[in-house]
Parts: structure tokens; sequence; C-alpha cells
């Protein structure tokens, strides 16, 4: 194993290069090493300079996240900080790949900063739930100013290189060789006998700033950031940099740091985090399977979705046709497409320049013929069995041998519609989020016969359209929309029961949900709805409890936002509680002979929560999700779960999967068979485990 830092000297300049594969994180090691090559090259005779490097991708990509919550080890990031402003030597950070976090830190605090043309640099700790903690709130706002500062560090995007040398966070942006840029600056820098410049004691952009500055950036993010602590604490922290000196500030920031590393919710973003790059992993994929390489796509289905899908290829630099079977519905669909470009070009989010070369790349179609040389198509017809084979079986007949045939389907059985073909391996489900162009999840649904280069290349598809992919089996719902089933079914038994649409939407959104499940269906449309339950009637056995509430205010016209009523009374999309449904929700009641109670928004969160996380224990012990924290993920990327409660199973464990059993336990003997335990649950809570714990 080769040392974290590895310390050269070339022309009079020391160079310690961070080794720490993959992405050069702040391990222990790599923070001695720095203390040590600093120590080194402070002593070194031959060394005038400094110049801190990373090995291979990238320089240092921040703190290495997996010691978060374990107890701290020596030396601490501040300390190597100290040292390198403790350097009477120049000290020149050399950027490449992602600065990030605790490495931005350590740039921030070397005398001077170059980058490559590519590289990004950014404190996105508010995504792990916690502030920059080493001095990135306090140095940052005296380098840039702290309206510019708050801009970086608030949402944690990282800004790449060009950018931020015009704000004056890098000083050279270098071409060619990093190492021999940052080598040459670092001598020029000694040869002029320039000054060394600590950002520490720039104070000139800290001093005389508008309080009101902060409350006015609190008030811009109240909505987006509702329920969180991390985002409010950089606030805080750089305010405090306006304040204070730097040594008070960055204690100041230090306490913030610890409250929320403390916090709960940086264990559930940290899960998130893990999570997200785990569910890429399909252990049964064999080792050397390569994903297709998808240049060309078609979509079949030019309606919302159909569009949406075809926006995303576009977006990632695909050719994407469009087939529809008439000329109307393909002007249409294609219309509504550029109307959704020329709104983000409105809204300042996607540049014209973007908008044409997106829309150059989407063509539409009504034969078949013409998409046969895609290499993938998604269809995304209507959501009907015998629409879909027939589809299905055209596709059979036209597609290129190799493409890959995707269905868009969110419930309906993946193996019956690639039986329609005579190619199964090449079958499998893309299902997409709507709105499809802005929602992050791709749920992908493995058939029995999908071959692993055919869900090797959905996975790698999901990367490039710049989705989160998660796979799961085949069952009737998937993953996301099988556990909906269990959350909506108890949302409209507690109307029943006694609480009003706005109790249960209320007690939701407390939760943090972005949208209580009357509201999300008054958007959605409660016809879809109606006419699948329609559909299903039949099957489901006489003795079951069934709420007729939502078909009743169907048959009275009440389709949601878009007929101006649903469960609410809508004035544009302002929803307002609505007597005639009150009516309705009494009459059922009182039909069932159900006697309506006060309902607390306890017993809310846990009736329409806990049947996600029985479903969710089910869905895997059959093996439909590969591992708990992927039905984490599809809950934070497809359906809104707040994120820094980390997903709706590693929530469940941290109340404790007893708890959650016992509670179930008690609506199973009030309310009957919907709440049979999960067998894995029973299993995992009795034996005092986790989900994943063996
Ligand atoms: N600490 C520990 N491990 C880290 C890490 C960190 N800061 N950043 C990334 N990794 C790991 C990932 O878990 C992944 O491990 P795996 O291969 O075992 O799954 C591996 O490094 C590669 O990361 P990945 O995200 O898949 O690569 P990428 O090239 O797409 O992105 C980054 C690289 C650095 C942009 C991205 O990983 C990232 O944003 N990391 C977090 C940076 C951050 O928040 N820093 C501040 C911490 S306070």
């Amino acid at each position: 194993m080769t040392d974290p830092v590895v310390y050269a000297v070339q022309d009079g300049v020391a160079i310690l290069t961070v080794e720490n594969p993959p992405v050069n994180a702040l391990s222990q090691g790599v923070r001695a090493g720095l203390i040590g090559g600093l120590d080194k090259a402070d002593a070194d005779a031959r060394v005038n300079a400094v110049v801190i490097i990373g090995g291979g991708r990238t320089f240092i990509a921040g703190a290495d996240i997996r010691e978060f919550g374990k107890p701290p080890s020596q030396p601490y990031l501040p300390q190597v900080l100290e040292r390198i402003e403790a350097m009477k030597k120049p000290v020149v950070a050399a950027l490449h790949g992602t600065a990030l976090g605790g490495g931005f830190e350590v740039a921030l605090t070397c005398h001077w900063r170059v980058a490559v043309e590519s590289a990004q640099v950014g404190l996105p700790e508010v995504k792990l739930g916690v502030i920059p903690g080493s001095g990135g709130t306090q140095r940052l706002p005296r380098l840039i100013g702290p309206k510019l500062a708050l801009d970086m560090i608030v949402p944690g995007n990282p800004i790449p290189a060009r950018k931020a040398l015009e704000l004056g966070v890098l000083d050279e942006i270098v071409s060619g060789d990093l190492r021999a840029g940052a080598v040459g600056f670092a001598r020029r820098v000694v040869a002029e006998k320039r000054p060394l410049r600590l950002v520490r004691d720039m104070n000139e952009k800290v001093s005389n700033v508008d309080p009101a500055l902060f409350e006015e950036y609190r008030k811009s993010i109240a909505r987006k950031a509702k329920g969180f602590l991390a985002p409010w604490h950089c606030i805080d922290a750089v305010e405090a940099a306006t304040k204070l000196p730097i040594d008070e500030g960055l204690k100041k920031e230090r306490e913030y740091f610890f409250e929320c590393m403390d916090s709960p919710q940086r264990k559930a973003q940290i899960h998130a985090f893990f999570a997200e790059r785990e569910a890429q992993k399909i252990p049964d994929l064999p080792a050397d399977v390569k994903p297709k390489p998808i240049k060309s796509a078609a979509v079949v289905g030019a309606g919302t979705m159909g569009g949406g899908i075809a926006m995303n290829f576009a977006n990632a630099g695909i050719p994407v046709k469009i087939l529809e079977v008439s000329q109307e519905a393909l002007s249409r669909g294609l219309g509504v497409i550029e109307k959704n470009y020329a709104t983000s070009v409105q809204r300042g989010s996607m540049k014209q320049e973007a908008m044409d070369r997106a829309m150059k790349l989407i063509s539409g179609t009504q034969r078949y013929e013409d998409i046969g040389e895609a290499d993938i198509v998604v269809e995304a017809v209507f959501e009907e069995m015998a629409v879909k084979k027939e589809v299905f079986a055209k596709l059979d007949k036209t597609m290129k041998p190799g493409a890959v045939l995707a269905t868009n389907t969110s419930t309906l059985d993946i193996d019956e519609i690639a039986a329609s073909t005579k190619r199964p391996q090449d079958v499998i489900g893309t299902h997409f989020f709507s709105p499809a162009n802005v929602m992050k999840l791709l749920e992908n649904v493995r058939g029995a016969k999908s071959s692993p280069e055919t869900i090797a290349t959905v996975m790698a598809l999901g990367k490039t359209l710049k989705k989160v992919p998660v796979l799961a089996g085949n069952c009737d719902g998937f993953i996301g929309n099988r556990m909906l089933h269990g959350y909506l079914r108890e949302a409209n038994f507690l109307l029943e029961e006694g609480a009003t649409p706005q109790q249960v939407d209320q007690a939701l959104e407390e939760f943090g949900l972005a949208m209580g499940p009357f509201r999300m269906s008054d958007l959605a449309g409660l016809d879809v709805g109606w006419r699948i339950r329609k559909g299903k009637a039949h099957l489901r056995p006489k003795d079951e409890r069934y709420s007729p509430v939502a078909d009743r205010l169907c048959e009275m016209g009440r389709f949601g936002q878009k007929t101006g009523a649903g469960f609410y009374r809508y004035e544009g999309r302002t929803p307002h509680p609505d007597p005639a449904v009150e009516d309705v929700i009494r009459q059922s009641a009182k039909e069932q002979g159900i006697e309506r109670r006060q309902i607390s928004a306890e017993e809310i969160v846990q009736r329409c929560m806990y049947p996600l996380v029985n479903e969710g224990a089910k869905i895997l012990e059959e093996g439909i999700a590969i591992r708990a924290s992927d039905i984490d993920i599809v809950y934070l990327f497809g359906y809104g779960f707040p994120v820094y409660r980390g997903g709706p199973m590693f929530w469940a464990e941290q109340i404790g999967l007893d708890k959650v059993l016992a509670t179930i336990r008690g609506f199973h003997k009030i309310h009957g068979k919907f709440w049979e335990p999960a067998k894995l649950l029973v299993e995992r809570a009795e034996a005092g485990k986790g989900w994943n714990d063996r």
C-alpha cells in the first residue's frame, strides 16, 4: 500500500500528493500525512514552496464520510488547516476533479489556488445533513462575500473552475499538465516574493454587512428547507462570519457543525448517500457483463409520459424518435415538449441554445419501420395489457436484433408483456415517474427472462439520463406503487373514522412529505384510480373493508384539480375544505357503522406510513427489492419521502423495528387483516435486529 500522502520535491517545490482512492477522502491517514508532509517541507532546505495535489481522478473530495458518527481520531481537519496557515513557505492548492467539502476547505486555507478547467469546487455538506465544519463558512465569505458564499453553501451545488475564477475563489486556471502548472505558479510566487495571502486575514467583505441579507435568505429558503436543520445552520454560520472575528467564528461554526453531526438527520442523509450508490450494485450480474451502448432511442407514445421520457434522452444528447399512431396526437405531444422546454428557458433554468440542441434531437413518426434501428425503445402507451402486448408484438417484428425493448408500465406484468415477443431476454421495465423530465427515480423492473446485459444496460442508462436507477423484481406495482397501496387505503379509512382530508394532509406534510395524499390525488386526477378500481372490483372479497369515498367523488364529476374539485374545492390551485366532501365521508361512515372520533396526527402518520414499512418488508422477503436501502431510494427519489428521514425502511429502523411491530400488531387487532405483520418484520423485530443485520 502506498502512503496516503506522497512527498516529492521538484525544482525547489515540495509536492504533497494525496493518494487515497477512489476520491482522496480526508481519512485519518491523509490528515496525518498532510501534517507530516508540511513538517517535512518546512524542514527541507531544498524546498521554498509547497503544492498540495490529488493523485488519480480528483483532488480531495471531502471528509471521509464513512468516519462520520464514529469517534473522531487525531489529527482533526482543523489541525491540518492550522498547520497550513502556520507555513512560512507559500502553499498552493492544485485542483482537478471535484474539490469538495473538507477538500475545498483545505484549498481555502492554502495561500493560492490553481485548477484545471474541468475542475469543480464546492461545499456540498448540506446534502449530507451537516454544514462545512472546518472553516468553509468563515473563509469563503471572506474571499467572495457573504451573498455569494450563501449561494454556494446553502444549496451545496459545486461550481465549475471558470466560474470560481471569476468569483475570485481561484487564482489561475492551468492549461495542460496541472502538476507542472502548479509548480510553475509556486516558483513564480517565490521569485516575485509575493507576500503570503491567508483568507483568514481578509476581512473587508465580511465587514459592515447588512443583517437584512440573512433574513431575506432565510425567507427565500423557507419552503424548500422546511424540516431540515443544516440549511438554516449554514446561514447562521455565514452570518457569524460577518459578526465575529475569525477564530470566534470558527468556534461558532464548529458548534453548529456538531449539532448537525449529532442529529438523526445527518444519519439519515448519509444513509441516503450510500444507499444511492449501493443501489447500482446488482449482486447476481456476472462481473464481466457490459451494458450495451445506447446511441439512439425511440419512444412509443407521445403522451405526458412519452414526451417526458423523450426529453430525458434529448437532454443527454441521445437522438430520439417518438412514435404515435395519429398525426394529431404526435403533433400535440411534440408541441407539449416544445412548450415545456420554452418554460424552462423563460424561468432561466435552461439556455436557449440547449433547448435548440435538444429539440433538434427529437423527431416524430407514425411508422414502426422508422424506429427499427434504435438501440432502445421505451413503450409509454396506455396502461392496459392488451394494448401493450400489441405494441410489443410490433416491436418484435421491427426492432433490430439486440435492441432493448423497454416498457414504462407502472404496474403490469413484465413477463406477460415479454411473452408477446420472441426475445424476452431483451425486454425489461423502465418505470419513469411523472413528470418524467423532472423526477429522479428510474425504477427498472427485471422480468424472469431479462438478460444480464439488458439489466446492466438500463441501469447504466439511468446514470446517463442523470436519474437514480433502482432495480426491482416483477410483481403488481413493483416496489413503489405496490407500497403506495396501503398508504392510500389507510388515508381513506382515516376519513371515515373521523379525520378530514386537510388533517390527514397536514399531518403527513408536517412529517415531511412534499404533499399529503389527498392534495396529491387531486393533482394527479382521481379518475385514473377510479378506472383501475372499477376494473378490479370483481376481485375484491365481499367482506373486505372498502372506502367508496373517492369513487363517489368521481361519480359527482369531481376528478381533482383539473375539474376544480376533488377531495377539496379549488380556487385556481388553492385547495379549500368542502362541506360536500364532508357529507360524502359522513354518509360512507354511517353506512359502514363506523363511529367517528378525534384522530391524532401521530396516529395519522403511523396509519399511513407503517403500511409502507410492512409492505416493504414483504417486498424484501420476496426478493422484489435487493436490499432495504433500495426501497428507501425509491421513496426518496420517486415519492417525495423526506430525505432527512432516510426513507421508510431506515426510518422504521430508527424508531426500532420492535416498536413498529408492536404498533402494527395493535392495528391488526383493531383493523384486521390488512395489518397482518410481514414475516420478515416479525423475525427481525423479535431477534432485535435491523434489516441488514445477519
Ligand atoms: N467519503 C467516503 N467515500 C466516498 C466519499 C467520501 N467523501 N465520496 C465518495 N465516496 C465513495 C463512494 O461511496 C463510492 O464508493 P463505492 O464505489 O464503494 O460505492 C466511491 O467513492 C465513488 O463515488 P461515486 O459517487 O460513485 O463517484 P462519482 O465519480 O460519481 O462522484 C464525487 C464522485 C466525489 C463527486 C461524489 O462521490 C460525491 O459527491 N461525494 C461526496 C462529496 C462530499 O459530500 N464531500 C463533503 C463531505 S463533508
